[in-house]
């Protein structure tokens, strides 16, 4: 491990919304942020580097890690926030449609976490995953999102298993994180218990604590930032 570097960050899916708030957090906390999406237009944080690659794609995170390997020469963080939905009804859902959500969602994490292992376990490093409260709640036609995110927390505890004691890996799943599009209204806000929809910052500051040394006994844990909803019991007038 090269020691006189700083700590090294890969944050994929960072070119916009939470993993761009992830990737200016951990800037701002010294990190140096390498950022991996599929986004040819995007960039790092003052620092960083920024990498186009398709978390999907065997070959995309290969050469990623081959980067990793010969520039900064260290990982002392990984985290998988690549991810979409496709809402559609079950009966107009491709296979091809499923299999691209569950392959960027999910089995990203698997190629990524496996193209680095030696790295992170060198730098004693710590995995985040971002799956989803959809994990456990759905709305109709969202079956492929809240496939790949429930397997996502699956993975996260499987991989803390094998990866420990050296890497820690733990998941978080926000609930509604308002980063693009119109503006929640005031009773959006107000639906939730902590009284306000997410900001992208909500989950860049829990990130930044999961790979930091304060959450040092903190492994296979799934942390549901939802501003209380998914505690809400609800039942008709
Ligand atoms: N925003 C929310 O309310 C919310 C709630 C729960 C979970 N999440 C999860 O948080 C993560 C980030 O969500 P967001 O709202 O910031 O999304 P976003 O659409 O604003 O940004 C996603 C980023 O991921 C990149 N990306 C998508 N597929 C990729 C691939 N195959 N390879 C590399 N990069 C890829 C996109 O280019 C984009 O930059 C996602 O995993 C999402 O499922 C979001």
């Amino acid at each position: 491990m090269n020691e006189s570097s700083s700590r090294v960050a890969v944050v994929t899916g960072g070119a916009m919304g939470i993993g761009a708030a992830i990737a200016a957090r951990l800037a701002q906390d010294g990190w140096r942020v390498v950022v991996a999406d599929r986004n040819v237009d995007g960039t790092a944080p003052p620092g960083g580097r920024y990498v186009v690659c398709d978390v999907g794609d065997e070959a995309s995170v290969a050469a990623l890690a081959r980067s990793l390997d010969t520039g900064e020469q260290r990982l002392d963080a990984l985290i998988c926030n690549a991810g979409f939905m496709i809402r559609k009804p079950i009966a107009d859902l491709a296979l091809a449609e499923w299999s691209s959500v569950l392959t960027t969602n999910l089995t990203s994490t698997f190629l990524l976490v496996r193209a680095t292992e030696a790295l992170l376990r060198a730098a004693n490093g710590a995995v985040v995953t971002i799956a989803s409260s959809r994990a456990r709640m759905s709305e109709p036609n969202t079956e492929s999102y809240s496939a790949s995110k429930g397997g996502l927390v699956a993975l996260t505890h499987a991989l803390a298993v094998s990866l420990g004691p050296e890497v820690r890996v733990n998941c978080i799943s926000p609930g509604w994180i308002a980063t693009k599009g119109p503006q929640p209204a005031a009773e959006e806000h107000a639906f939730h218990p902590a009284g306000r929809v997410g900001r992208s910052e909500d989950i860049a500051a829990l990130a930044a604590f999961l790979v930091g040394p304060a959450s040092g006994f903190i492994t296979g844990a799934e942390f549901v930032v939802d501003g209380g909803v998914t505690r809400k019991m609800i039942y008709p007038e």
